[in-house]
């Protein structure tokens, strides 16, 4: 068993590094405060190739492996939760979706400007009554021949009002409950698509989150994306992957808080020494540690496992499971550790902490986890 990065993997996870420091780290206070994220950074993380790390490169992504992907979302989650988020759903949700089930045109129309980051996607599954449930679709999808006509709402959407492209999850045969669902690729400025307000949340307060409203919004058939009936199939498949950049964007944000915890805790002195030098405060070190290198094998090993072309449900959904608590509980004792310090923006652990908590609730919570690993492990 070989558990040495290759020389790419590290020039990927250097260059991310690299970049969250110089160009995210400047910034990041200020951009949780008022809840923004400029569109100069959009662009950067585009021009770095940030936005399409696994998309095919004639479409203008980087054709890199799961491993170089989740690198970079680690070292991109350790700063900014916000600016990762936004670059998890492009990449693993709208980007490998298209890449994987879009036709030639839909690639070449949508994908490639995806991929460079001129455009941004969004991925629209949630809806007010179909959150966790979600075969509950109550957005429709009429077909009308040439077109479909959409009606209904979303909600929690991440890049909501920045996004150009949506992919959206929408009812046409309620009669065959998920296999009548569909999947459609949608354009922000088309009539009747209108982006509801902003969410004001607890944390990733730098990328926008809103609902959405589609009143008769025509739809040509060319944007449906795969078979009649292939919607709900499309959204699981895409999001057993989105899983493992979730749970790469939770170990970051455990790594992040542990890192400036173990420096603090080596310059504060308190009782006449540094508090590193208190049993207390080491063993809090040592478990830390501990639970963010178990995290760090079980999102390697679903990185792993898609880059083999093995089923990634069970390990998408243990790593996901398992890093999103690992940043919990990680990021509480790092405020812990900062003490007064750790309850002010200034030290970052509590903007960390706040960030958390999402890891364990988006793209399916810790719940919807143990659903799929209980039904993976029981199934033989
Ligand atoms: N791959 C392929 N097919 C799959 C699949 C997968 N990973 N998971 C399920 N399916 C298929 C099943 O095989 C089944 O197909 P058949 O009927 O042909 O056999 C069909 O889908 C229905 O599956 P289930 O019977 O298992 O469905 P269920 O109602 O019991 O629900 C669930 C399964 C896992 C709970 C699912 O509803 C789920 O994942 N819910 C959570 C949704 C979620 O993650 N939402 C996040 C929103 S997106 C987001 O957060 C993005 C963002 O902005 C950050």
């Amino acid at each position: 068993m070989d558990f040495k990065l290759t020389e790419e993997h590290i020039m990927i996870r250097d260059a991310a590094r690299d970049f969250a420091k110089t160009e995210l780290l400047p910034g990041v206070i200020e951009r949780d405060e008022k809840q923004e994220f400029p569109k100069e950074l959009v662009k950067k993380m585009g021009d770095l190739g940030f936005l399409g790390m696994m998309a095919s490169p004639e479409y203008g992504g980087g054709g890199m492996d799961t491993i170089s992907y989740v690198l970079a979302m680690e070292e991109i989650s350790k700063i900014d939760a916000s600016a990762s988020v936004m670059i998890s759903v492009n990449n693993s949700l709208v980007c490998w979706g298209l890449d994987t089930f879009g036709t030639e045109e839909q690639k070449k129309k949508y994908l490639s400007k995806l991929t460079t980051g001129e455009k941004l996607g969004a991925f629209c599954l949630s809806e007010p009554e179909a959150g966790s449930d979600a075969t509950s679709q109550r957005t429709t999808a009429i077909d009308k021949g040439d077109h479909y006509i959409l009606n209904g709402t979303k909600n929690w959407i991440t890049n909501g009002n920045s996004a150009d492209f949506y992919l959206v999850i929408a009812q046409t045969h309620k009669e065959k409950k998920h296999k009548g669902i569909n999947a459609f690729i949608v354009e922000k400025d088309w009539e009747g698509f209108e982006i509801g307000p902003k969410e004001q949340k607890l944390g990733i307060r730098g990328s926008d989150t809103h609902s959405l409203n589609f009143n008769d919004v025509k739809v040509p058939k060319e944007n449906r994306i795969g078979e009649d009936g292939f919607g709900f199939k499309f959204a699981m498949k895409t999001l057993s992957g989105g899983r493992i950049g979730i749970a790469a964007q939770a170990l970051g944000i455990a790594s992040g808080a542990y890192e400036l915890a173990k420096t603090y805790s080596k310059q504060r002195k308190a009782f006449g020494t540094e508090i590193s030098n208190h049993q207390a405060i080491a063993f809090k070190l040592a478990d830390m540690h501990t639970q963010i290198e178990a995290a760090r094998h079980l999102v390697m090993k679903a990185a792993w496992d898609k880059d083999q072309g093995q089923n990634y449900d069970l390990s998408g959904a243990m790593a996901k499971l398992h890093a999103s608590q690992t940043a919990m509980d990680v990021s509480i004792e790092a405020v812990q550790v900062h003490g007064g310090n750790g309850y002010v923006k200034e030290y970052h652990v509590e903007r960390l902490m706040r960030d958390a908590k999402i890891t364990q609730i988006y793209e399916g919570t810790s719940e919807i986890q143990k659903i799929v690993i209980s039904r993976s492990i029981l199934k033989d």
